[in-house]
């Protein structure tokens, strides 16, 4: 109890102390406020406390040097808030009118937040530049005084309109509009003109004839310097922003070359004065959100947090990331000696726990649906395997990261080694759609039955986890996308290879689309396997549409680079063949120019590489696309050839595009003409290009 009160203590302590680094925003020995009004530095009231004369506060009015607004309040943001007297014009009596001159030193009227206003049956209101001759802004108020409406601002009695920008030096003009010789009753005794803040006036008929001595609200800017951020980085010396901050330019939105200066802000993570050393100072976020942001324990890092999950769970534990989920059970088995000691007092609880949590995932993974449809099909001898949980662990080595082979939106890919030596690949996908579980389990059967010397046979799935695990064979030589865009790669494949490995995907994809109609949905070079020779293995058919699109993969969709995608299929949601004929067609593309389908240098179409490809073609440019490679040791003939069928297998419209039996009875054609005609057309291109000029220049 009591030990519980001294944390108690210590953490209330811990919490007086940071509120006080916190509250900090004045240099040291400085007043930070005047009254009840914070005064943070860049601003001061005394030589030594601000940055410049042009931020020195005089306490007693309240106003900053050579301003004359009333300050209000001073915010981090780059904006303050003060007030602004009213201009009036009488009409009854032989009174002065009253135009002060307002000057804001470089603290702008923040052109979006305030309203130019006036007030009067027959009344208008002028701003006037001061040292210029034209007016810049005016509203208009003209009614009858028998017709003001309380509540609106829109010409009855009362008329607003928007502040220009960069505004730092005027005065505000207000007369009557008309002359009186329409009559007496359209007129009252005096007329006002004045700034205030959006929002912050209401106009009420008792007002007429009565906002002399008032002052309303205006939000001013305020920012440091008076070049852009990179300049000031540049120039070093003259830079504000301390430690853990940012640097905004403050020009303004709507005229770049209006030089505002710029503005600091606490980096993310950190909060404070940015402009005084160590001003910034970590969140707290585990303290100051009360643990809303993680599902079990949080720790506090330099400007950030870190969430953990319980024993036996992983994932990253935050609230708005991928939370906590189970982990496999014989995880928390190895670690250390305490650990099985613990485990042998309560393993026998926890065991029956863990078999009960499989249980439920095999039942909602649809495992019964699949041991029925199994059982009944008992008699083929390519029969899908349910792999137990314990199985797959042993064989990745619980998941571990070394085992990881692939990582892509969908999900992450271990290398295994079952128990007499099979080496599979197992797939852990991030979550699958619980809809479509029956669906899904038939595939899987459909699937593990095909057996194709160029499809990554899938071997069976796990369904005991959160997320059903698929198994497939492994492939030793990684993608198609590896050998051509990594560098260590690069130089292998030839462009009999790469022919050959247009062929074998032709005909996995002819192949499946001909015995099982399901469409493949994901062709692309690094969802093509190779082996230690060279064989293409189509992997992940079908599988998926099972799984939700994540964020980061949405987001390359909707900022329009498609890449593989069928644009008709992306465009209706109707899936058909033709959207894998698309897919394969940009492969082909890959395999000619060597270019990655999705480019970021931004010089491509919405539809890049397929649209550049194409129009190369028709410009007759076709050479200029080509990988070295394939110019090296192609023959002219069939690339020609080949990047006719892919233009013919990227058309737009999906009717257009040949199927995949043609395409791969195309490319059987041209891969065995290749084989007998290489030799002699190799030569014939050779003297064309290189020898003759060789021969001339002798
Ligand atoms: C500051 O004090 C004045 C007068 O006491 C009060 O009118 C004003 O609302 C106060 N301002 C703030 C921000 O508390
Ligand atoms: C602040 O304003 C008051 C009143 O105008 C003036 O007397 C005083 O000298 C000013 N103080 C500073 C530091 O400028
Ligand atoms: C600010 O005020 C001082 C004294 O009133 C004056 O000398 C100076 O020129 C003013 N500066 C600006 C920028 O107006
Ligand atoms: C307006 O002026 C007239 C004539 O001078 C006067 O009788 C009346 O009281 C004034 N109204 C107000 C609201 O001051
Ligand atoms: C009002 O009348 C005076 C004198 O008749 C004239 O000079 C002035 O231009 C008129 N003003 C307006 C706004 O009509
Ligand atoms: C308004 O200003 C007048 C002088 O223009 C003054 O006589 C009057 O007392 C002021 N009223 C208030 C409420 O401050
Ligand atoms: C603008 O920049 C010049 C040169 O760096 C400097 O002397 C001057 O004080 C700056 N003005 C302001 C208002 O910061
Ligand atoms: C750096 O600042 C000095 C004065 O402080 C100024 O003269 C110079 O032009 C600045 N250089 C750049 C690159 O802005
Ligand atoms: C932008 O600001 C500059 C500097 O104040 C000014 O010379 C220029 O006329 C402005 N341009 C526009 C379009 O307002
Ligand atoms: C989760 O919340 C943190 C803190 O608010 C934020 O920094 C992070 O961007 C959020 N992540 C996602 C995926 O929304
Ligand atoms: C791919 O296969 C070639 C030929 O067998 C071999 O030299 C190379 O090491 C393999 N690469 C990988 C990544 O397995």
């Amino acid at each position: 109890m009591q030990l519980k009160l001294l944390l108690l203590y210590l953490t209330i302590l811990l919490i007086v102390i940071r509120s006080e680094t916190i509250a900090a925003q004045s240099l040291p020995g400085c007043e930070d406020k005047c009254g009840n009004v914070s005064i943070p530095y860049p601003f001061g009231t005394r030589k030594g406390c601000y940055l410049s004369k042009t931020y020195q506060v005089n306490c007693t009015k309240l106003q900053i040097r050579n301003t004359t607004f009333k300050l209000l309040d001073i915010s981090l943001d780059g904006y303050m808030h003060g007030s602004l007297p009213v201009a009036y014009r009488c009409y009854h009596k032989k009174q002065k009118p009253s135009e002060p001159k307002i000057h804001l030193s470089r603290f702008p009227i923040a052109d979006r937040m305030n309203m130019l206003t006036t007030v009067g049956c027959d009344a208008r209101a002028n701003m006037k530049i001061i040292g210029g001759e034209d007016y810049i802004a005016g509203c208009l108020s003209m009614t009858g005084c028998n017709m003001l409406a309380s509540g609106s601002c829109f010409g009855m009695g009362c008329s607003q309109v928007p502040v220009p920008y960069g505004l730092t030096s005027f005065r505000i003009h207000t007369q009557r509009n008309t002359n009186s010789s329409l009559g007496k009753g359209s007129f009252n005794n005096c007329t006002y003109g004045f700034i205030v803040q959006k929002d912050h006036y209401t106009f009420k008929e008792t007002d007429i004839d009565n906002l002399h001595n008032r002052s309303f609200p205006v939000v001013f800017e305020w920012s440091v310097g008076n070049t852009s951020c990179e300049e000031a980085q540049k120039n070093g010396s003259n830079y504000v922003c301390k430690e853990n901050s940012v640097c905004i330019d403050a020009s303004n939105e709507r005229n770049q070359s209006f030089q505002m200066g710029y503005r600091c802000q606490c980096a993310q993570g950190y909060q404070g004065n940015p402009y005084v050393s160590y001003g910034c100072q970590d969140i707290n976020e585990c303290l100051e959100h009360q643990n809303n942001y993680c599902m079990h324990r949080c720790s506090n890092t330099n400007g950030n947090y870190k969430c953990a999950c319980p024993f036996g769970q992983h994932g990253d534990g935050r609230k708005n990331g991928t939370g906590c989920t189970y982990t496999e059970w014989s995880i928390f088995s190895v670690t250390a000696a305490s650990v099985v000691l613990t485990l042998m007092i309560y393993g026998g609880f926890k065991q029956r726990q863990v078999m009960k949590s499989r249980e439920k995932f095999f039942k909602k993974n649809g495992g019964l649906i699949l041991q029925k449809l199994l059982f009944e099909s008992k008699g083929s001898s390519q029969m899908a395997r349910i792999f137990s949980a314990g199985v797959l662990e042993k064989a990745t080595n619980n998941f571990h990261k070394t085992n990881v082979v692939g990582q892509g939106g969908c999900g992450t890919v271990y290398k295994g080694t079952l128990a007499d030596k099979t080496m599979v690949a197992v797939k852990r996908s991030k979550s699958i759609d619980e809809n479509q579980i029956e669906q899904f389990i038939n595939e899987v059967i459909m699937l593990s039955e095909i057996s194709h010397p160029n499809v990554v046979k899938l071997l069976g799935c796990c369904l005991e986890t959160q997320t059903p695990l698929l198994v497939y064979e492994f492939i030793t030589n990684k993608t198609v996308f590896h050998h051509l865009h990594e560098q260590d790669f690069i130089s292998s494949l030839t462009f009999e290879r790469r022919l050959n490995i247009a062929t074998q995907t032709a005909e996995a994809l002819a192949h499946i689309h001909s015995t099982t109609q399901i469409v493949h949905r994901d062709v692309k070079s690094s969802n093509i396997l190779l082996t230690d020779d060279y064989t293409a293995k189509v992997s992940d058919f079908g599988i998926s549409r099972f799984i939700p699109i994540d964020q980061t993969h949405l987001q390359t969709l909707v900022h329009g680079t498609l890449g593989y995608i069928d644009p008709e299929y992306f465009r209706s949601g109707i899936l058909t063949e033709k959207s894998d004929v698309y897919s394969f067609g940009m492969v082909l593309v890959e395999l000619l120019t060597g270019r990655k389908v999705y480019s970021y240098d931004g010089t491509e179409s919405e539809l890049g590489l397929a649209i550049y490809f194409v129009s190369s073609l028709e410009r007759g440019c076709l050479i200029e696309v080509l990988d070295a490679k394939v110019k090296e040791d192609g023959v002219d003939d069939h690339i020609k050839k080949i990047a006719k069928l892919a233009e013919e297998c990227v058309e737009i419209e999906g009717k257009k595009r040949p199927n995949m039996k043609r395409v791969k009875d195309e490319l059987n054609e041209i891969s065995e003409s290749c084989l007998k005609g290489s030799i002699i057309s190799k030569k014939v291109k050779y003297i064309d290009q290189d020898q003759i000029i060789f021969f001339d220049s002798y």
